[in-house]
């Protein structure tokens, strides 16, 4: 039997939701599920980590999904809901959902259902991809307060450049947002949940922590940052990949290896055939030089990978067929592999595929 395997660590779950609890202490979690939990599987994590005050979802065939799993927290929709027929559904299945543009005003003012419904008035302060202008949210926010079906309402931003810890864009937008608060608080409003981080602002960013924060690939025991590792930041990785050897050949200098031979070994060598490949969503582009750990030795991998398989260079390394091989998390985080494929973590992770045996460690 083929042995391309995914372990998933609840340990390592837990560990990580302890750290972004050290790092934002007063803040309320929303763990990030959507994506079927980065790859990771949508229900086991959210039971695992059942002490996280909420779960976040993309849409509501997924915030659905976790009710039928049996998750019974709250669970709030990112990108809110498409048509007042879904309104209808979160309002009954009592789901929070974020109002970006009008249109989803309007559904819930038109929703024949009483609520109450919590809502996330999403504000754009400069991401430019969902939510009001500061300027529309005052307005935006008192049609949805008149909105008979609504509960309470807070406001969400979403970072555009967090990991970037020299930029000036994430002050920029924490200002926006505290500026947006100061008007509502002018006009007699109470002060209102407030959610701005996801894992860079819950890390690099205290100032943007506020009533709630939205944490995702951190949960993984990745890092959002390019020039801080996970290891650093006191992450423990949650999804390991791993295969086998399954064969190994000798190579003469000069030989080539792989589809269209674009690598040749410098010298004799002995090559290993890892059972992992872009079909079970191993990245293709990943290149010469990206590391595999066979038993536990660094070895780069070499020449293109093929959909099930990779070829490494074993050098002298006394392995042979059989040898387990991680191909990313316990020992290799998904950050490096990642770097090496032109991509980032949150990628990888998310694309491995359902012929991957899943284990719960
Ligand atoms: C609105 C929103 N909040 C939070 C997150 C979590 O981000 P991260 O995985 O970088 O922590 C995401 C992820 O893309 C998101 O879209």
């Amino acid at each position: 039997m083929r042995e391309a395997r995914l372990g998933i660590s609840r340990q390592a779950l837990h560990h990580n939701l302890r750290r972004v609890r050290e790092a934002a202490p007063y803040a309320r979690v929303l763990s990030m599920v959507k994506a079927d939990a980065y790859g990771h599987g949508a229900a086991l994590v959210a039971e695992t980590l059942a002490e996280s005050d909420g779960f976040g979802v993309a849409f509501l065939e997924e915030a659905l999904a976790l009710r039928a799993a049996g998750i019974r927290q709250p669970v709030s929709i990112l990108e809110g809901v498409f048509s007042e027929l879904e309104m209808f559904e979160a309002v009954r299945q009592g789901f929070s959902v974020v109002v970006h543009q009008e249109e989803q005003i309007r559904f819930l003012e038109n929703c024949r259902l009483t609520g109450p419904v919590d809502v996330w008035l999403k504000i754009d302060t400069g991401m430019h991809r969902l939510g009001f202008s500061p300027e529309a949210a005052v307005m935006a926010f008192r049609r949805i307060r008149a909105a008979r079906l609504t509960g309470s309402i807070g406001l969400l931003t979403h970072f555009a450049a967090a990991d970037e810890l020299d930029s000036p864009q994430t002050e920029k937008q924490i200002g926006r947002f505290r500026a947006l608060q100061q008007v509502l608080g002018r006009a007699g409003e109470l002060p209102l949940p407030d959610s701005l981080a996801n894992s860079a602002g819950i890390l690099a960013w205290p100032a943007s922590h506020g009533a709630w924060v939205r944490p995702g690939i951190m949960l993984y025991g990745c890092s959002p940052f390019a020039e801080r590792t996970a290891e650093e930041l006191g992450l423990r990785p949650v999804m390991t990949l791993t295969s086998r050897l399954i064969a190994v050949r000798t190579l003469k200098k000069g030989e080539p290896v792989g589809y269209g031979a674009t690598w040749v070994a410098e010298r004799d060598t002995r090559i290993g055939v890892v059972a992992i490949g872009y079909g079970d969503g191993y990245p293709r582009h990943a290149r010469n030089g990206t590391p595999v750990l066979v038993e536990g030795h660094c070895v780069p991998l070499v020449g293109r990978v093929s959909m099930d398989m990779v070829t490494v260079d074993l050098g002298s390394l006394p392995v042979g067929v059989g040898a387990r091989c991680v191909l990313w998390g316990d020992g290799l985080s998904a950050d490096v592999v990642a770097a090496h494929a032109g991509t980032i973590s949150y990628e990888l992770l998310c694309k491995v595929t359902s012929r991957v045996m899943r284990e719960v460690w």
